[in-house]
């Protein structure tokens, strides 16, 4: 007997009508034309059944402060990192806590049941370090949340930003943060990839570092990180975010520099939401997009996602915790519109972003945990371009969150219809 059996789904992978059978919290049975009972069964046709999106580059400090003490009038990075400096006197841990979990919230409602959030620990307080592990405790049952110690002012910039780290990374952070870029010379930004991976390698943890987030085709960040990754033995433990510098760089570097990301296991995120924001403030027109080369990385064989960075903070002040509103965005930026592209597009929010954060148990086969989102699209292309409904959301086996089926009814002079927006 199973717990629970979805008839007719199509996967992602372009399977169509099979049935998937959950018992105890994993997925147990993959086939089509199941002859199975089943405590409770939820019919699919249409819909695509997906392992949950995972959005491997967040800010959890810092969602939902949109206002907070004032808005960014430039919409500029910089402004962005000087407002968040005024608001953080400011914070308090129920504060903090209270924007997190409603973010969580937010989250699972749209299907994201993974989120990789970096937090700043240029605060010798420590208030949302605290604050973000308590929140990561309390949401555990539902969403898998992995914090980076983030020290956003700069490793060396910031008084204080290395004790803090340290610390954090000894109250449970677990992944190794960077800001090379930010640091006062090109010199002290190679420095700090340097430390902080050594700082990684001893405690056997992960790195992810916003490196090279700006439009200089001189920055050398990212080769840094590669170099330092295969020195200390990081292969497969680093992720470079944002690399948006690549946008800007000479293409003959660019041709060195990919094969030595992926000698080092490089992994890449973009953000592509921020990118295309906040990069080629400098330019007059034309106007770089400033994502980093997502096509060409992900052709090279490296494992790139897209993440949503910022939501309502104050550096973006818009978003939904909608990872396909960011394939969406990523998919145009790139120009990624071929039909394999699209998918690799998809990917890029759901399994490329769990392989960032090295999630077990994550996916479609028997023995994954039966963490899952029911979609009203056909295949991950429609889901992209519908930025399609979530039917249900589902982790270890339990549904923790419905939103049935319902067309929009329209009523135009008298022509009575009923608009099925799928096939619209
Ligand atoms: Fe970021």
């Amino acid at each position: 007997m199973l717990d629970h059996l979805f008839c007719n789904v199509n996967l992602p992978d372009g399977t169509e009508g099979v049935d998937v059978g959950i018992r105890e919290g994993k997925i147990v049975v993959v086939e089509k034309g199941l002859d199975a009972e089943a405590l409770q069964t939820t019919e699919g046709k249409n819909c695509m059944l997906s392992a949950p999106f995972v959005d491997s580059h967040f800010h959890m400090d810092a969602t939902l402060s949109l206002g907070q003490p004032r808005l960014n009038q430039s919409g500029t990075l910089l402004e962005g990192i000087q407002l968040w400096g005024e608001l953080k006197p400011e914070l308090t841990h129920e504060a903090i806590k209270d924007r997190a979990l409603r973010y969580c919230d937010l989250a699972v409602s749209q299907g994201l049941l993974a989120v990789r959030s970096h937090v700043d620990v240029c605060d010798s307080r420590l208030l949302a370090v605290e604050a973000l592990l308590e929140v990561k405790n309390q949401v555990k049952p539902y969403l898998d949340l992995q914090l980076v110690a983030f020290p956003q002012d700069g490793f060396y910039r910031s008084k204080n930003a290395e004790s803090n780290l340290l610390k954090a990374l000894d109250l449970g952070v677990e992944v190794v943060g960077g800001i090379p870029h930010f640091e006062r010379t090109m010199e002290e930004g190679r420095l700090s990839v340097d430390a902080l991976c050594r700082i990684a390698a001893d405690r056997g943890l992960m790195v992810d570092m916003h490196c090279d987030e700006s439009d200089d085709p001189m920055s050398r960040h990212v080769e840094s990180l590669a170099s330092v990754a295969i020195r200390y033995g990081l292969q497969g433990r680093v992720t470079g975010s944002h690399l948006t510098s690549m946008h800007s760089m000479d293409n003959y570097y660019v041709s060195k520099l990919i094969p030595l990301m992926l000698e080092s296991g490089m992994h890449a995120i973009a953000n592509p939401l921020i990118n295309i924001t906040l990069q080629g403030r400098h330019d007059s027109y034309p106007k770089r997009r400033g994502m980093t080369r997502v096509p060409e990385l992900m052709a090279s064989g490296i494992n790139v996602a897209f993440g949503h960075d910022c939501v309502m903070d104050p550096w973006y002040p818009l978003g939904t915790a909608d990872m396909l509103e960011v394939a969406n965005m990523g998919l145009h930026v790139a120009q990624m519109t071929g039909i394999e592209a699209m998918k690799s597009c998809y990917q890029a929010v759901t399994a490329n972003a769990a392989c960032i954060m090295n999630l077990e148990g994550y996916g479609l086969q028997p023995g994954c945990n039966a963490d899952l989102v029911m979609l009203e699209a056909h295949d991950p292309i429609e889901a992209i371009r519908l930025k399609a409904k979530r039917r249900m959301v589902m982790r270890r086996g339990k549904v923790i969150a419905e939103n049935p089926s319902t067309p929009t009814r329209l009523n135009l002079d008298g022509r009575r219809s009923e608009l099925d927006q799928r096939f619209v």
